[in-house]
């Protein structure tokens, strides 16, 4: 038998989606219906070409590898955005659901779902995304950078640079000058890189007006990004970095410190002298009349005799372990999400996990990889 003779067609499906056409020109927006025969395996970009192919040549979008790898398709499906190369359109299909597709938000529409990535890489280059290894000379031989030290921004280096995070970034969407979830986790990408020496410089830069401290932690960019970078965690990474290299000038990280310090200091969340501790004194006494209303009405303490847990000595336990073992930086995070991986890894299928030990994580909680030459840990 040819080959010619055992080919056999693809199974095919009738997708029907929604598209939200834009000119930015005359300014004209419509919701178009369209729908079209494509292959079962025929993910959201396949059914795109399809339409562009042989029902409208006018419709806009982008797309390059067609394989999850270069990151210019990102846009919206039911509001929420997606790459569109990674979306198998078969179980949709099969729901009985018409998806609406539209373009990414934060960033500005040039065309149908095609939006102007200006803005985006801006951000990026404003927060210095290549490495600065404080040194002028060519080395004499090649600087090794172990494993165990890539390991630390494994997450932060997967970015494909699709710009899904800043789409569904609530902070940039009321500030549009926040750096926002990808330029920062290209931040983290860099000081927590061994090789480089710029860390203090970086984190000084992160921590002004529009930088880490205006995040509001809503973590939609974890959830919609596509390739497991996790952006908000890098964030908290350059929080947590910033306050252990002292850098903690900002109404945000004094919040933080004053989260620590409380309870290590009585086990408890002392909300009565939060704003004092993070905004001043001077703040504090313009809210006087409110923090009274809130006491009258039981929902904070009097600040003083302050209330101290029966078992405060093992939140102060804790507090000394976390500082001792060096979990007080960004790798005290990575280790948590090393060991949090290991136990998804590690269990067998349909359990919920629980299987692995957080004690096994292979990075060095306290040994941050020494810089210069050599790059030895
Ligand atoms: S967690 Fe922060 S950076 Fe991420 S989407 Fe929300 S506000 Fe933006
Ligand atoms: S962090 Fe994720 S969503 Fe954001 S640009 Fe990078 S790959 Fe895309
Ligand atoms: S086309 Fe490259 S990521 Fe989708």
């Amino acid at each position: 038998m040819t080959e010619a003779a055992v080919h056999i067609e693809p199974a095919t499906m009738l997708v029907r989606l929604k598209i939200w056409r834009f000119n930015a020109q005359t300014g004209e927006k419509e919701l178009r219906d369209y729908e079209i025969d494509a292959p079962e395996w025929a993910c959201l970009l396949d059914v795109l070409d399809l339409i562009k192919d042989k029902v409208d040549g006018t419709l806009a979008y982008r797309k390059s590898c067609r394989m999850m790898i270069c990151g210019s398709c990102g846009m919206r499906m039911d509001g929420k955005a997606v790459l569109a190369c990674k979306e198998r359109m078969k179980p949709i299909v099969d729901s009985g659901h018409v998806p609406v597709i539209s373009a990414m938000g934060n960033l500005p529409i040039v065309k149908d779902l095609v939006v102007d990535m200006g803005p985006f890489w801006n951000k990026i280059k404003a927060v210095k995304p290549w490495l600065d290894p404080g040194y002028d000379e060519v080395a004499e031989r090649e600087r090794v950078v172990s494993q165990q030290q890539m390991n630390v921004i494994h997450k932060e280096a997967l970015c494909i640079m699709c710009g899904c995070c800043v789409s569904e970034c609530n902070s940039m969407e009321s500030d549009p000058d926040f750096l926002g979830p990808a330029a920062l986790a290209k931040g983290m990408r860099f000081v927590g890189d061994a090789r480089d020496h710029d860390d203090i410089g970086r984190l000084n830069s992160y921590n002004e007006e529009h930088g880490i401290w205006d995040c509001t932690r809503c973590y939609f960019c974890n959830e919609r990004c596509p390739k497991g970078v996790d952006p908000r965690d890098a964030i908290a990474k350059l929080g947590a970095e910033s306050i252990k290299q002292g850098i903690d000038h900002d109404m945000g990280a004094k919040h933080a410190n004053w989260f620590v310090t409380s309870a290590k200091t009585t086990g408890w969340l002392r909300e009565t002298e939060l704003v004092p501790k993070t905004q001043g004194v001077v703040s504090a006494i313009k809210q006087t009349k409110f923090a009274l209303k809130l006491f009258r009405h039981g929902k904070v303490p009097l600040p003083f005799p302050p209330h101290v847990a029966e078992e405060v000595q093992e939140s102060r336990a804790l507090f000394d372990l976390v500082k001792q073992q060096g979990r007080d930086g960004a790798l005290g995070i990575v280790q948590g999400e090393r060991g949090l991986a290991r136990i998804d890894q590690d269990a067998p299928e349909g359990s919920s996990g629980g299987w692995g030990s957080r004690d096994q994580a292979d990075i060095t909680p306290g040994k941050r990889p020494t810089r210069g030459k050599g790059g030895e840990a």
